[in-house]
């Protein structure tokens, strides 16, 4: 683990603001971040949003940006103000609209950082090939990972297979947060590209986004507790 930090990010994945919020009350000792997706976004609006701010932890809203630059930039605009630490955009939506989504994040203060999601994991070579790119995955992310930096975007979303070559390409300064994190022998749920957190860390990621693996164990907060031993040890 680097530094004093806590590098998790515990993903709220639920329409309900009571149940969010319950488990960030839960889990909020044992955790850096929460991250909140567009099912949580979706149902509950800025409203909601602000509430989990003011739970204390940083928010990362999962909101996953993708339009003309305009549209993005008066989205960027609306969702800045709400006291999110980081917000994301994809980085398929090309340079111009990464540029105009990192300058409207300047309209907060203090500025959330703004990162691009690359390939979703739920894409492989197959998916990629029938929409017309003929580039593997990693070769993908690393490209998009390197436009995204170009651009003046923070940092990205990868997934654990990519975390080195991301670093080897982009430097020490960029941030890489990866979903896919599971404990050792814990359950694989849907994710099929998995790491665990120590080895995650260790390729070069920043943060760790870790949903089921805390939020659906029947201790939350000993879930959490026992993957930041498993980091630290
Ligand atoms: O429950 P689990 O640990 O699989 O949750 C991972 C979180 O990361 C979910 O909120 C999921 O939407 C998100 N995510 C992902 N893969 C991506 C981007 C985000 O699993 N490529």
């Amino acid at each position: 683990m680097s530094g004093t930090s806590n590098p998790i990010f515990v993903a709220l994945d639920t329409p309900s603001l009571d149940q969010a919020s319950a488990l960030a009350a839960r889990v909020a000792p044992h955790v850096g971040g929460l991250k909140l997706g567009l099912e949580f976004v979706s149902a509950n609006g800025p409203e909601g949003v602000r509430v989990l701010v003011k739970s204390g932890l940083p928010v990362f809203l999962d909101v996953k940006l993708h339009d003309i630059p305009n549209t993005v930039v008066g989205a960027m605009k609306a969702l800045a103000p709400l006291g999110a630490a980081l917000i994301n955009v994809h980085a398929s939506g090309g340079a111009a609209m990464m540029c105009a989504a990192a300058d409207a994040a300047a309209s907060a203060q203090p500025r959330p950082k703004v990162l691009a999601v690359t390939v979703l994991t739920s894409l492989d070579a197959a998916d990629l090939t029938a929409l017309g790119i003929s580039a593997t995955p990693l070769d993908q992310v690393v490209r998009l990972a390197e436009l995204a930096k170009h651009s003046g975007i923070d940092g990205v979303v990868c997934s654990p297979q990519e975390i080195a070559a991301v670093r080897a390409a982009c430097g020490p300064d960029f941030l890489i947060v990866t979903p896919g994190v599971r404990p050792a022998g814990g359950s694989l749920d849907d994710q099929r590209r998995v790491m665990t957190p120590r080895r995650a860390l260790d390729a070069g990621a920043d943060l760790l986004v870790i949903g089921r693996p805390i939020t659906a164990a029947s201790d939350p907060a000993e879930a959490a507790k026992a993957i930041l031993r498993e980091l630290e040890s």
